[in-house]
């Protein structure tokens, strides 16, 4: 049996918008930062016979983490990719868990991925002898989700050249994510790639994503969190509206995201302080305090944030 688990990463450059639909090739650079808290856990358990199966978790495990018919055979091709690639004929059952919600826009498809990928590398090292390096991982891994291929770093920029630059992150950075609603998301990150490229508003985009990169480094450099505040909120809003602006056109926001960026902009407006911001292709609000911003943390769920559930790297 291999079991692997790697965790969720969250973009403060997005990633929106594929040159290669098949390759999973972005148009421009993107920025995350690895949520260490939030992980998939995959397992292969080796099986006779030549076809790959998934099992369902045991029903003690929450319905929310189960993953959709679609995201299972999604799961299961980039099984048979992995396999093709090395030739390795085992088959295997899969089992896959979250300990987060899936497919609600928390980068679910970022951590199972990474941990089919890994775990896969586990079976090949044991089946075959062959070792792959952690790039090499990321770049198969790269092929089921775009962004999964972040994920094997602790922060990631990768490049539409393919190349995937490890980033240092503080490491007094913590991240709350508000929840905002439970339900599934109904336009896949897959959709939204697609429809992105109709919108008026993506002319640009690959100009204003390299260009907040650039600003987002040295901000980050010189640490001016009022600043990165300010880059941030920027790079959330342009993706949204390319989703609002394209044809057809749809929205992840829901009234409570809306509840939620309010709080947090009074929070700033009267504190002069407060989170960095973002949203990634889901309704749930991500924030990240610096260590010593608890007072602060403490003063938003005054103005309303303690009537949301939310998870916690602390
Ligand atoms: O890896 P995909 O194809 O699920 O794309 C993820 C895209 C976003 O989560 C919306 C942004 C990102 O960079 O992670």
């Amino acid at each position: 049996m291999f079991v692997a688990t790697a965790p969720a990463n969250i973009a403060l450059i997005k990633y929106m918008g594929k040159s290669c639909d098949r390759e999973n090739i972005p148009t421009h650079s993107s920025l995350s930062w690895t949520l260490n808290h939030l992980t998939t856990t995959v397992q292969l358990k080796p099986k006779a016979g030549d076809e790959d199966t998934w099992s369902p978790l045991e029903k003690s495990q929450s319905s929310h983490q189960q993953l959709s018919q679609f995201g299972q055979q999604r799961f299961l091709k980039h099984l048979i990719y992995l396999k093709n690639q090395f030739q390795l004929g085992q088959a295997f059952d899969v089992q896959s868990h979250n300990n987060f919600p899936s497919e609600s826009g928390l980068a679910s498809s970022a951590s199972s991925f990474a941990a089919l990928t890994k775990a896969f590398a586990k079976a090949l090292q044991e089946i075959k002898g062959e070792d792959l390096s952690l790039q090499q991982c990321a770049k198969l891994s790269r092929k089921g989700s775009g962004s999964s291929c972040r994920s094997f770093f602790s922060g990631c920029l990768w490049k539409p050249d393919g190349q995937l630059c490890p980033i240092d992150f503080p490491k007094d950075w913590r991240h709350v994510v508000v929840l905002v609603c439970k339900d599934k998301k109904t336009i896949s990150s897959l959709q939204a790639h697609k429809r992105v490229l109709t919108s008026p508003l993506y002319k640009g985009r690959v100009n204003r994503a390299e260009k907040r990169l650039q600003d987002f480094m040295a901000q980050l450099k010189a640490e001016d969190w009022g600043r990165l505040h300010q880059t941030l909120k920027a790079e959330f809003w342009d993706m949204m509206g390319l989703f609002h602006t394209s044809f057809p056109s749809f929205s992840y926001l829901k009234p409570g995201s809306i509840e939620v960026l309010n709080m947090v902009d009074q929070l700033w407006a009267d504190a002069k302080e407060g989170p960095l911001v973002t949203m990634d292709a889901g309704p749930h609000v991500h924030l990240i305090w610096r260590d010593d911003q608890m007072a602060l943390m403490s003063k938003l769920k005054s103005l309303g944030l303690e009537n949301f559930p939310t998870l916690s790297s602390f």
